[in-house]
């Protein structure tokens, strides 16, 4: 059993335009670096290689001629289209057959993680056999899918946006599931807004107790950059961090080549193609 990734890209990106009139979110810039590499790097430090990209029909091309299959990476990227957006829990049916009755691990497009420590967290997610959420403590809950834990981490309660919250706790965009989640997905009912919530989902995995969430504490990152205001603060999140500790955050290729998914040969490659970049020059200097 492998598990597999899912990342849903698509949706209109509404509360970005004019942004996203012409181009899709996850294909706008956060600092140096499409917004889909961070996905891409979050499901990459978790371990997992196979991914599934979901977009919009009329985005699909322009992902495809910007991550090609994966090779480059040593990953496999495969595409699926959503016709209309009609529920975070319709990537998990989208998703089906390439999950191929395996575990697996679906990320929303928009959500960015980063910190110390947060490969071993999400290996750890990956490989232990429970559902796993994360949650992080935030100072608006009503924007959020909001859950309550117990001491054992056993996620008991949960709201999508509610009005009066129970806690602060929001569910991030990152949900690490069994073999059922498709099925699971496929037995719920839209909500009044008409869409396949993915917090039903995760309510059916919690009345069967089988729902658990690692918090993540505030020396962690994670931004939903879903608004304009949330879009910049993760660009000079992004900024600040580079700039201040000399590293990337969010690079597929250096998360590809210190895995020993790709050669130094190939690193050399990709690094020449973009050497005019501060990016490319960075790719460069990982090879001293
Ligand atoms: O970011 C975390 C939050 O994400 C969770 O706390 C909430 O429980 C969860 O419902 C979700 O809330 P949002 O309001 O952020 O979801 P939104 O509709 O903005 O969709 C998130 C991303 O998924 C967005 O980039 C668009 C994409 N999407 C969304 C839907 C509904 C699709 O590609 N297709 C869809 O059908």
């Amino acid at each position: 059993m492998t598990r597999r990734g899912i990342i849903l890209a698509g949706g209109k990106g509404t509360r970005l335009a004019p942004l996203t009139l012409a181009t899709t979110k996850c294909l706008l810039p956060i600092y140096d670096k499409p917004m889909i590499y961070y996905s891409i790097s979050t499901l990459m430090l978790a371990g997992i290689e196979n991914i599934l990209i979901i977009t919009t029909p009329e985005d699909s091309k322009a992902f495809q001629n910007l991550l090609g299959d994966g090779s480059n990476w040593g990953i496999n990227l495969s595409f699926e289209i959503q016709p209309k957006p009609e529920g975070i829990a319709q990537a998990l049916i989208i998703g089906e057959t390439f999950v191929d009755g395996n575990p697996s691990c679906l990320i929303l497009g928009d959500n960015l993680f980063y910190g110390d420590g947060l490969e071993e967290k999400l290996s750890s997610a990956s490989q232990s056999e429970n559902n796993n959420l994360f949650s992080y403590k935030v100072h608006d809950p009503e924007r959020f899918g909001i859950c309550e834990i117990d001491m054992n981490k056993k996620v008991i309660s949960l709201e999508e946006k509610p009005l009066k919250p129970k806690s602060d706790l929001a569910v991030t965009g990152l949900y690490f599931y069994d073999q059922d989640a498709s099925e699971i997905a496929k037995s719920i009912q839209p909500s009044d807004r008409g869409e396949l919530e993915i917090t039903d989902v995760n309510i059916e995995y919690m009345k069967l107790n089988k729902l658990f969430s690692e918090t993540l504490d505030q020396d962690f990152m994670w931004i939903d950059a879903g608004t304009n205001k949330s879009f910049l603060d993760a660009s000079n999140f992004v900024f600040t961090t580079e700039k201040e500790q000399g590293i990337k955050v969010a690079c597929p290729e250096e998360i590809a080549f210190r895995k020993g998914l790709i050669s130094k040969e190939k690193l050399e490659e990709l690094s020449h193609k973009i050497s005019k970049s501060d990016y490319g020059k960075y790719l460069i200097n990982l090879l001293k």
